[in-house]
């Protein structure tokens, strides 16, 4: 089927998009208010965009036209943020986090979350995530009246101790992360405990359909 996205409401557009484009990872976002008021919300319009700067982004929208969500406000007032990122175990306290309260409510507190210092920004990590970035803000790229997306340069990554197989190497024992992604419609999450190896195909091993010969270096 074709549905043209002029010919249907941003509701219709939004459950096409977030209905095919799964799994989505969540950044479990930490952020202050002006005046030092914590905050945490989780956000599935999210990924990496580059490994050198280390770049993330959010897609944050409003509660309602005018009025931004507390993390986008945040963000652009204090200039900092943590991402955490959710486990199977995290899961319900993630969901509670996303209760739509009022600006002074926070979250953090009302999911029972312990929160740990973090090193080179001000909001705190969450303990319970197994990894956390604390971030700086790059820019926003302001989408339309009320969504923006956050681009942040990652300072630093907290991974827990016993998902690094060999710090020095910097290998991290992925699938022990148990991470979760959203999926489609109301309340849909995946595990990543269903895998499957693919190993990359290296030019030299590729015969062209023609039968062209492999270029010489
Ligand atoms: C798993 C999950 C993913 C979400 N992803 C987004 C998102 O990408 N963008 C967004 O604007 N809201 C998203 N939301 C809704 C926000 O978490 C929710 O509106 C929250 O109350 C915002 O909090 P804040 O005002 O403290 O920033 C998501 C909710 C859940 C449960």
């Amino acid at each position: 089927m074709f549905f043209d996205f002029a010919a249907i409401s941003p509701r219709e557009r939004y459950k096409l998009l977030v209905s095919t484009i799964t799994p989505r990872p969540i950044a479990w976002v930490v952020t202050q208010d002006a005046t030092g008021h914590l905050n945490a919300a989780p956000f599935s319009f999210f990924n990496a965009f580059a490994g050198d700067p280390p770049v993330v982004g959010i897609g944050i929208g409003s509660h309602e036209p005018g009025r931004p969500k507390d993390t986008r406000r945040n963000i652009r007032e204090r200039r900092e943020f943590v991402v955490n990122l959710v486990s199977e175990e995290a899961a319900p306290l993630m969901n509670v986090t996303a209760i739509e309260f009022e600006p002074s409510v926070n979250e953090l507190a009302e999911a029972q979350l312990v929160t740990l210092p973090s090193v080179l920004v001000k909001p705190p990590r969450i303990a319970i995530s197994p990894v956390s970035m604390e971030c700086a803000l790059l820019q926003i790229v302001e989408l339309g009246p009320d969504s923006g997306l956050v681009l942040g340069r990652v300072l630093a990554m907290h991974v827990r101790d016993d998902a690094v197989l060999d710090p020095a190497k910097h290998l991290i024992d992925t699938p022990n992360l148990k991470l979760i992604g959203r999926m489609h419609g109301t309340g849909w999450y995946a595990r990543t405990s269903d895998l499957f190896q693919m190993d990359r195909i290296p030019r030299a091993n590729w015969t062209l359909r023609d039968g062209s010969p492999v270029p010489s270096p």
